[in-house]
């Protein structure tokens, strides 16, 4: 099979895994683990911020983040794509108990007038308490749902300015954050330094096979730390798994370019082909989100997974593919070839037998 569902689909390198046997390891939830300190500090330093914790999940970063930054009751602006809110299985309303305000972006990005939108304005009729008190923001670098796209840094400066005349506290969502560095040159820690926490993740991009970091003032990363514990990531000896992300900074960070050069030949490939829509344009990084103009996704994705293709259907008549360190040129001429053929033999949708209608999905 060929898997292009997503970058999380990555296996530790034979040198990742060396490095992790050999890793030295303490009790993390006593503070003795010397890896994942090491890993911490690597990437707080990368960010440029006083400090960082180590976590399981992305997810987790987030939502901790989200928790102490928070009350519950709180209102959170995101984008509406946001990853955070629309696929993490309802942990903002579980967790955190704020309550969402949506930010019309477009690919995940919005301007500072969407902000003012969402908060509106005071008035001395309008009884301040009737509201929830809007708290923060976050925003999402490279945005996963808007097909792996890039801030622009002056719109991202603007809105994190925006976003401090609202009094809000800023919140990045940097899973991918090490794409956006990769494919403008911009460091991480420009982009990072807007705002007060950043979640970075180890596991997708970077190949490692587990964590995630936040990063932020000490005092912040402190609080983080008893909300880590709370909702059951308190490690042992996570130098094991610190080592493979390590690793993952020091030797795979600098090949990223490479999988954006992939999805670009998948991209130009794809698009030559009839029955796919894609403007080349939006394919910024390793994401490539396309429609289909003619078939059914879910039934389209099903035919190719039958002919060793794994994609993943990606909203309403949109597919996805991901690129990531294990896939090579070859992968991607056989996948093109492969959404070929399955576009050649595939019924048009309509004229599908109604059993194979969005099937499963
Ligand atoms: C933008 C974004 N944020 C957060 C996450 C959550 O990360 P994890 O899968 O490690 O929980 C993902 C996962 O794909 C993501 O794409």
């Amino acid at each position: 099979m060929i898997d292009l569902r997503s970058d999380t689909c990555s296996r530790p390198t034979p040198a990742m895994r060396t490095a992790m046997a050999h890793a030295d390891v303490g009790d993390d939830v006593y503070g003795d683990d010397p890896t994942a300190r090491a890993l911490e500090h690597a990437t707080a330093a990368l960010l440029g911020k006083e400090a960082a914790v180590y976590m399981p999940t992305g997810t987790m970063t987030n939502q901790v983040a989200i928790r102490a930054h928070t009350e519950p009751g709180d209102a959170v602006l995101f984008d509406q794509s946001a990853h955070v809110y629309l696929l993490k299985g309802g942990a903002l309303a579980a967790y955190a108990g704020v309550l969402p305000r949506l930010l019309p972006g477009v690919r995940g990005i919005f301007q500072p007038h969407d902000l003012d939108h969402a908060i509106g304005r005071a008035h001395r009729f309008f009884p301040a308490t009737i509201q929830a008190p809007a708290r923060l923001l976050c925003v999402e670098n490279t945005h996963n749902l808007g097909g792996g796209a890039v801030w622009p840094l002056d719109t991202l400066l603007a809105v994190a300015a925006r976003g401090r005349e609202h009094a809000l506290a800023l919140h990045l969502d940097g899973a991918r954050l090490w794409h956006a560095s990769a494919a403008t040159g911009i460091s991480e820690a420009r982009y990072a330094a807007p705002f007060d926490t950043v979640s970075v993740c180890f596991s997708k991009a970077l190949g490692a096979p587990v964590g995630s970091c936040l990063a932020g003032t000490a005092a912040f990363i402190a609080r983080a730390r008893r909300f880590k514990q709370q909702i059951g990531g308190g490690f042992r000896q996570a130098g094991i798994i610190a080592a493979g992300a390590l690793h993952a900074l020091e030797h795979h960070r600098p090949r990223l370019l490479k999988t954006h050069q992939l999805a670009a030949r998948f991209a130009a490939g794809i698009a030559r082909i009839d029955g796919i829509a894609l403007d080349l344009a939006t394919v910024e990084t390793n994401i490539v989100r396309f429609s289909l103009a003619r078939h059914d996704a879910a039934a389209f994705v099903e035919a190719a997974h039958a002919r060793g293709l794994y994609l993943l259907p990606s909203g309403a008549g949109a597919v996805r593919a991901v690129f990531y360190l294990d896939i090579g040129e070859d992968e991607v001429d056989a996948a093109l070839r492969i959404i070929g053929a399955t576009l050649a033999q595939l019924p048009a949708a309509g004229a599908a037998p109604p059993a194979a209608a969005g099937a499963g999905y």
